[in-house]
């Protein structure tokens, strides 16, 4: 905090007026399901971006990263609208155009969560920058609505077509708790996910792929689920059960029919993950999580070759479950560990993708954190 507020000051040469910061996540279960109004249960991790801000009376936004060398992006407010200039500056401008600010602001972001890893670099940047606009023009927005207004800055002005699920949990995550969140309405409960006391440690595999099918086929897997939808004329898959499913299957492709299949298959899953939490039945819990990585492996089709060797060789080293996490075609898998087996699942991991000559994987572990937060200098 006393870093970048430091940072801020050698670079626009005054302080700033508020600092916010906000973490990245991990979804135990519920994966790419929040676009068809399911369940999901992320929770926050303890990595996280943070944005310094003041204001400018002149109508010029500037931004920077810290981490990409502090270059000074400048570009007028009246111009922050769809289709403006900037690269990854446009997840800022975004938050921005979306929440309706009218005047100039100096901004500087830093932070720790690794980008292209599948921990949603992008959502913390994202709610980092709308918790500090939201502090500096007193606009008093709920965290919902931040959530709302996060994702439309990241499906209408960056162009990816994402859920809500990212936001939502960077947003509101809780210590110590996954954060069950009905993707209908953004009602939220906290589930206690305290692995430490029953020996175990959740390990996040950072594969270190990523493939070009990332933003294709995360939009066309949207698109499967919206022509199911219409097509039996349901508002969303939510109100899909398994026999309507079966029962409706000559209307629908075979490609649907499995996309689909997922789709209520994981919001069940989801469900019974929360009772298997309230029990700490860890073993349940870890049956659960290796269904959902093999029904987005088979059915959905978004797993990829590293991927499945992270889980793979995490279960034949002792994880109790495993799975990818996030949009998949690349990036982080998760498993259930016991807390003496970790090093042999690292182990086991590292090897097997290096008879595979894949990149070397990264490991990171992280307790359930704190959601997204602002204050005042
Ligand atoms: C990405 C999206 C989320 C969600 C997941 C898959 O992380 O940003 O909205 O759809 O993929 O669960």
């Amino acid at each position: 905090m006393a870093t970048i507020a430091r940072h801020f000051e050698d670079l626009y040469g005054r302080k700033p007026e508020v600092i916010a910061e906000a973490p990245g996540r991990v979804n135990l279960i519920g994966e790419h399901i929040d676009y068809s109004e399911g369940f999901v249960l992320p929770f926050a991790i303890a990595d996280r971006t943070y944005a310094a801000i003041a204001a400018r009376a002149d109508g010029l936004v500037r931004i920077a990263s810290h981490q990409r060398r502090e270059r000074i992006f400048t570009i007028d407010i009246n111009d922050v609208k769809p289709g403006s200039k900037g690269d990854w500056e446009k997840y800022v401008l975004g938050v921005i155009w979306s929440l309706g600010v009218t005047q100039g602001v100096d901004i500087l972001v830093d932070g720790t969560v690794p980008a292209g890893a599948g921990l949603s670099s992008s959502a913390a940047l994202e709610c980092s920058v709308a918790v500090a606009l939201n502090e500096l023009f007193w606009l008093d927005i709920s965290l919902p609505d931040l959530a709302r207004a996060t994702q439309k800055a990241e499906n209408d002005y960056v162009g990816m077509p994402c859920g809500i699920m990212d936001q939502s949990v960077s947003l509101m995550g809780q210590v110590g708790s996954a954060l069950l969140l009905d993707c209908r309405d953004l009602t939220t409960e906290s589930i206690p996910f305290d692995v430490a006391s029953s020996g175990l440690e959740l390990l996040i595999i950072d594969t270190q792929a990523h493939h070009a099918l990332v933003d294709g086929g995360y939009a066309e897997r949207r698109a499967d689920c919206d022509s199911v939808v219409a097509k039996l004329q349901i508002p969303s898959m939510r109100h899909l059960t398994l026999e309507a499913l079966e029962a409706a299957r000559s209307q629908i492709s075979e490609t649907e029919f499995i996309r689909a299949r997922h789709a209520v298959t994981e919001i069940a899953r989801v469900m019974d993950a929360v009772k298997a939490l309230r029990t700490s039945d860890f073993v349940t819990l870890g049956k659960l999580i290796n269904e959902s990585h093999n029904s987005l492996r088979d059915d959905y089709a978004v797993s990829c070759p590293e991927l499945d060797v992270a889980v793979d060789a995490s279960l034949a080293a002792g994880a109790l479950g495993s799975r990818m996490v996030g949009g998949g075609f690349g990036g982080s898998a998760i498993a259930l560990v016991k807390q003496e087996d970790i090093e042999k699942v690292k182990s086991a991991v590292t090897s097997a993708f290096e008879a595979k000559r894949f990149k070397k994987p990264r490991f990171f572990t992280s307790l359930p954190s704190a959601g997204a937060s602002a204050s005042r200098c």
